[in-house]
């Protein structure tokens, strides 16, 4: 596969370094960062938006794709920060989000105007205010129309009522953003990463969900493949890294996203892994990660992707999740065992690995006490609805403490330093108090640092074939403790056993005595030495 050996590591601006002391994370701030990245050995930098957006989604509410927004810079820093990155090896994927537009955007006013041409770029419907034309529900909360009333229509935002989806039924629609993807390609952009594109196709006809809420009407939706072949031919991005983010999507569509011979896209993020601790799928009720479901959903994913061509992105964080070891790993008891055990069960695995911005350093979820320090539209948009529906503030608190998409939006952590080195002033978003021991320059100093042992694993995948390019099936299946791996190259194999409890737990297939016996030997760990049984969190490699 042509992006194995590669990582991606993922930026979100707004948060990762202020260089002009306004509070907020910006252009110039990652350029002074590049060799830090350099330093990781990844390939890629995927930054999310930046811009020209009214910012009601930070950024995910495009109002023009060729403009940068002000806040984060010029186009001569974008030109600037690209040229530095290239000169070091590093290539950017730009952030494309074409399912919908900021309201803001010239498109939208001019069908606000009336303008016929326009408003076939989104999805009108008339209609009387009293009746929206059906009953979906917004991914950020509430009815997902919203009615304009001197043009006596409703238009659809699946996101923000500030965000309009585009209608890509409309070929116009569809040449404008090609438009757009031809620009960033001729400015030297690598690569491209697409914001929830399998919702771009909405179906013929639009009626009441009587069983959900809508998402099976417009998910991996009718002419969604085929919008995706012409997008990338047309705009000839055939050759460069793709990746799409997939809402509740399926394995069969995946396959097809990502096969090489379907000329789509060259990998997905799936979200499914990241809902294990979701009761009753719904995000916003706690209940502790079921490690078995997280297993099967790997092994299907892992191995199902792997029979039919297809090619996952391997990731946990990214800033719409909180943070990896605080959700799943022990934040306060085992935190560099837990960071570093999570760590390896990805980067060991099928697929491009992505290291989202902090994710390297162990840095944990916000801890935040009140609701003044939330910035997120959907954490504050829930807060109100969790309140609405009788919880108490502090369960709401504690429900957003664990959901919200702030808990990776907290700015970078660079050094013990006032505002953990982000920036000169107050930021924008509050950092948690441990800042002061997860940090850039106190894990530089320290060999065994988080930030230390995600640079092995990346060296690592540089220099074994057998982790890009091998299979992979899974085993301890019936394990409720530990999740295990085999991967197999030639005559090769790399077995990975990660413990994702925070107390000992045992192997039932083979001891690590018997593996040892056989000729295995460890590789990577984090723990020193082999015990009889996996201590908490202990990850161990071993390679024959
Ligand atoms: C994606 C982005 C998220 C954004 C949403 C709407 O899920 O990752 O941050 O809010 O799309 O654009």
């Amino acid at each position: 596969m042509k992006f194995s050996d590669k990582v991606v590591y993922q930026i979100y601006p707004k948060s990762f370094c202020d260089s002009n002391g306004d509070g907020l994370g910006d252009i110039r701030g990652i350029i002074g960062k590049l060799d830090y990245i350099a330093s990781l050995g990844v390939d890629y930098i995927w930054s999310t938006p930046f811009f020209v957006s009214p910012m009601n989604d930070n950024g995910y509410d495009v109002a023009n794709y060729r403009e940068i927004d002000p806040r984060f810079g010029t186009m001569a820093d974008v030109e600037e920060l690209i040229a530095e990155a290239d000169k070091r090896g590093l290539g950017l994927m730009f952030d494309m989000v074409f399912n919908h537009t900021s309201t803001q955007h010239e498109w939208f006013q001019r069908a606000l105007n009336g303008e016929q041409k326009y408003l076939d770029y989104y999805i009108f419907r008339d209609g009387t205010p009293d009746k929206p034309p059906t009953n979906w529900v917004s991914k950020f909360g509430g009815n997902a129309w919203e009615f304009v009333p001197h043009l006596g229509k409703w238009y659809l935002h699946l996101f923000d009522v500030s965000q309009a989806d585009l209608n890509w039924e409309n070929p116009e629609v569809r040449e404008e953003l090609k438009a757009v993807l031809r620009f960033w390609k001729d400015k030297g952009v690598k690569g491209f990463r697409f914001d929830v594109v399998n919702l771009i196709s909405k179906p013929a006809e639009f009626v009441d969900d009587t069983q959900g809420d809508g998402r099976r009407f417009y998910t991996d939706g009718r002419h969604v493949h085929e919008f995706l072949k012409e997008l990338v031919r047309d705009s000839g991005i055939d050759d460069m890294i793709t990746v799409g983010e997939m809402s509740s999507t399926s394995l069969e569509n995946c396959i097809r996203y990502s096969n090489p011979d379907e000329h789509e896209l060259s990998m997905v993020f799936n979200f499914h892994h990241l809902k294990v601790d979701y009761k009753d799928g719904d995000k916003w009720s706690l209940m502790p990660a079921d490690i078995s479901a997280l297993k099967k959903l790997f092994e299907t994913w892992q191995v199902g992707m792997s029979k039919h061509g297809g090619w996952n992105a391997v990731f946990w964080c990214n800033h719409d999740q909180p943070r990896i070891v605080s959700r799943l790993g022990d934040d306060e008891h085992f935190h560099n065992e837990s960071a570093k055990m999570l760590a390896a069960a990805i980067h060991l695995m099928r697929g491009t690995p992505y290291i989202y911005q902090g994710e390297e350093l162990g840095m944990t979820n916000a801890k935040y006490t009140s609701i003044a320090q939330y910035r997120d539209v959907e954490s504050l948009n829930y807060f109100k609805i969790l309140r609405d529906a009788g919880k108490s503030e502090a369960d709401a608190l504690k429900i957003l403490g664990e959901r919200s998409r702030d808990n990776g939006r907290t700015p970078m952590q660079w050094s013990a330093e006032k505002f953990a080195g982000f920036s000169s002033v107050e930021p924008w978003i509050s950092s948690p108090d441990n800042f002061t021991r997860f940090n850039v320059d106190t894990e530089e100093r320290d060999e065994n640092s988080v930030l230390n042992f995600y640079r092995q694993l990346v060296r690592l995948r540089k220099s074994k074939k057998i982790i890009s390019d091998g299979a992979i099936d899974f085993i301890e299946r019936d394990n409720l403790d530990v999740l295990a791996y085999r991967r197999t190259l030639d005559a090769e194999t790399l077995i990975v056993l990660c413990n994702l409890r925070g107390v000992e737990s045992s192997l039932t297939e083979k001891s690590l005595a018997e593996y040892c016996a056989q000729g295995y030997k460890k590789i990577l760990g984090n723990f020193d030495g082999l015990n009889e049984n996996l201590r908490p969190f202990e990850v161990v490699v071993l390679e024959k």
